[in-house]
């Protein structure tokens, strides 16, 4: 993958449908998100944590109002932007880079975290990327993933049924037949990931704990309901059920511990 200077369909539909969101609108996410990295390790005053992909920038905004020393990697230098000029709306002066996680030099042993959210499915040489954030954690670190699930019924990437149960192949035609061909430079969904692919791959990489999104719900939030919460309880005591569950969950969500 490139950094691509030219405007790229997909990148300008990203802008526009997400235009009208706010950082209200997007508050409960961020804060589950933090939440959860922070029964890990806790980010101190001057705790560095970097962000692959950073979209509109909505949580490099809402760590940087917590006082968090937060940078960003992102591959479109016209999100980038967006991200800034979202970041000015709120008062705060991003630190981002534009690059592209496979390639861009992030160093060893800098980070109390990274994050990537929605970002690796569109990383073609993903291992590459999950190597190089490991090795930019410091020892004890935390990496927070999030992508897609490829049995899940519903897709976040495109809307249409099973989207993400077609071969790789047959959904890169059909995204370049619906799309366009500039969708394999930026947008495409190179994985539907598995959490066994993932468990094996993050452990084989040497992080010390890996724990997935069913093991890491925190049930004593307020905010979460009964319902949820007896769900929850059911899918951390009975393995199986759990095994099946993450099988469909609607993405692959893991925290993991250099
Ligand atoms: C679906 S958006 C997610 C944005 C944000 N993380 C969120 O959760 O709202 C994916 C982001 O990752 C960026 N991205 C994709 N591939 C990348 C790569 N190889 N290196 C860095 N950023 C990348 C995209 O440009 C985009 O900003």
């Amino acid at each position: 993958m490139h950094v691509h200077y030219e405007e790229l369909t997909d990148v300008a539909r990203y802008i526009e449908n997400h235009a009208h969101v706010t950082l209200d609108d997007q508050k409960t996410t961020l804060d589950n998100i933090l939440h959860n990295i922070q029964r890990f390790r806790k980010l101190e005053p001057g705790a560095k944590v970097l962000e692959i992909g950073v979209g509109s920038g909505w949580f490099q905004i809402y760590c940087k109002q917590q006082g968090i020393d937060i940078q960003g990697l992102e591959i479109s230098p016209q999100l980038a932007q967006v991200a800034q000029g979202f970041g000015d709306r709120y008062n705060q002066q991003l630190d981002l880079k534009v690059g592209n996680i496979e390639e861009t030099e992030i160093g060893t042993n800098r980070f109390d975290c990274i994050v990537a959210a929605s970002v690796f499915e569109h990383v073609e040489d993903w291992q590459q990327g999950v190597k190089k954030i490991y090795d930019a954690l410091k020892p004890g670190g935390v990496f927070y993933f999030d992508s897609t699930n490829k049995f899940s019924f519903t897709s976040g990437e495109y809307n249409f049924p099973l989207y993400g149960w077609m071969p790789d192949r047959m959904r890169y035609r059909f995204r370049i037949a619906r799309q366009g061909p500039d969708i394999m430079k930026l947008g495409i969904d190179f994985h539907q990931f598995r959490y066994p692919l993932l468990r094996r791959h993050f452990k084989r990489v040497g992080f010390s704990k890996v724990v997935d999104f069913v093991d890491f719900k925190d049930l004593s939030r307020k905010n979460l309901n009964p319902l949820k919460k007896s769900v929850f309880r059911s899918l951390k005591a009975v393995r199986p059920l759990k095994h099946m569950a993450l099988t469909f969950a609607p993405a692959t969500i893991f925290i993991c511990v250099k």
